[in-house]
């Protein structure tokens, strides 16, 4: 079975072909790192454009390279929230076209069950078995869910403030990296010593929930020049960006930051796959991606623990083509009148509908 997925949540158009929720038969990612990358990062009303712009190129691609015309598709599977509702908007209107011009089934996804199937696509492929610990870290959510079964969800916990790749990218911007901070704090910190700084451990507690916004605090003071008095009034002249001091290591900074986060991720995962009696702990979103974090889990971990390939851990439409898979075997379809949802939990609810 062949289904079409197509993302445009936040800043990547993307669009894929995968057979029976597991084997991709393309993959196509239109980045707009280089534009926001200016702006430090997304800036929601470029992106709705980019997105339109780059859409319908992007999907003929995926055929293209997957080497099928749109009457082998089977089901048409888009991302329908959580996310930027322009940039949400491009893709579900995109594929409500498509689904009326050809007549193929249409699915609405939610991305955060896209991130989960990911894991799916793993090859070799072995068999999951329920129920799963599954940690969702990206640049817009940190979620702890209890799966056991497809589609069932069970929420444990979550962030309280800023998602962990939220933390990756505003620390970054602290350190005067680019953007997105993730890659360039983890490219930092593997040159510093993670022991420099202690920073604290917030949420230390037996809950299943993450705070990183103290951390990220921390950060900011530990690295940079409290802004003058004048400038804290808001005087004419004067600038309130906080400058990096000269006497720390960003490299330092980094890899205690670094550690600090990963650290909470690790031992709350690893917690609850005990406390759950799990099979497995299962990591997907972008800041899965991290080596340390992969590391980490690894070696805390009594149960085996498994990550998506690296092109996988970030946006992309294979991820939301295999949910779709699985929405459509469980017999669930959308219709036309399909929406965009910017807030959009992730729970069992919304497989059942
Ligand atoms: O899953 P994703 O592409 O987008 C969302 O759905 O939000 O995740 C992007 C996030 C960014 O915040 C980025 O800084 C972070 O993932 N990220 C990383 C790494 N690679 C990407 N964070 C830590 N270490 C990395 N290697
Ligand atoms: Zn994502």
């Amino acid at each position: 079975m062949y289904i079409l997925g197509i993302e445009t949540s936040c800043d990547e158009t993307a669009a894929a072909v995968v057979i029976d929720g597991k084997t991709i038969a393309s993959n196509i990612v239109a980045s707009q790192i280089d534009l926001h990358a200016q702006y430090g990062g997304v800036f929601p009303e470029m992106a709705s454009r980019a997105h339109v712009e780059a859409i319908s190129p992007v999907v003929e691609e995926a055929l293209r390279d997957a080497g099928i015309g749109y009457e082998h598709v089977d089901a048409i599977a888009v991302t329908r929230g959580p996310g930027l509702v322009g940039s949400l908007l491009v893709g579900v209107n995109y594929a409500k076209g498509l689904a009326l011009a050809t007549g193929k089934p249409l699915l609405g996804i939610n991305h955060l069950e896209g991130h989960v199937y990911s894991l799916w696509l793993t090859q070799p492929f072995r068999e999951i078995l329920f129920p799963v610990v599954v940690l969702i870290v990206s640049g817009g959510h940190s979620e702890l869910l209890l799966m056991t079964g497809h589609g069932q969800y069970q929420r444990l916990g979550g962030t309280l403030d800023d998602a962990a790749g939220e933390a990756f990218d505003k620390v970054g911007r602290i350190l005067g990296l680019p953007f997105p901070g993730g890659p360039n704090i983890e490219r930092a910190a593997s040159l510093g010593n993670a022991r420099a700084y202690n920073f604290p451990r917030a949420k230390r507690d037996d809950s299943y929930d993450f705070s990183f916004s103290g951390l990220k605090t921390a950060v900011l003071r530990e690295s940079t020049v409290p802004s003058s008095a004048a400038a804290r009034r808001g005087e004419r002249g004067t600038d309130r960006t906080p400058k990096l001091r000269t006497d720390i290591s960003v490299n330092d900074v980094a890899a205690s930051f670094q550690s600090a986060l990963v650290e909470i991720l690790v031992e709350k995962a690893t917690r609850a796959a005990k406390a759950y009696q799990a099979t497995e702990v299962l990591m997907a979103g972008g800041v899965s991606a991290n080596s340390l974090l992969r590391q980490m889990m690894r070696s805390a971990s009594e149960l085996p623990v498994r990550y998506p390939p690296l092109n996988l851990c970030t946006d992309n439409a294979a991820m939301i083509a295999a949910a779709g898979y699985f929405r459509y075997n469980a017999g669930l379809r959308d219709d036309l009148s399909l929406d965009v949802a910017a807030m959009w939990p992730l729970t069992s609810a919304s497989y059942d509908r």
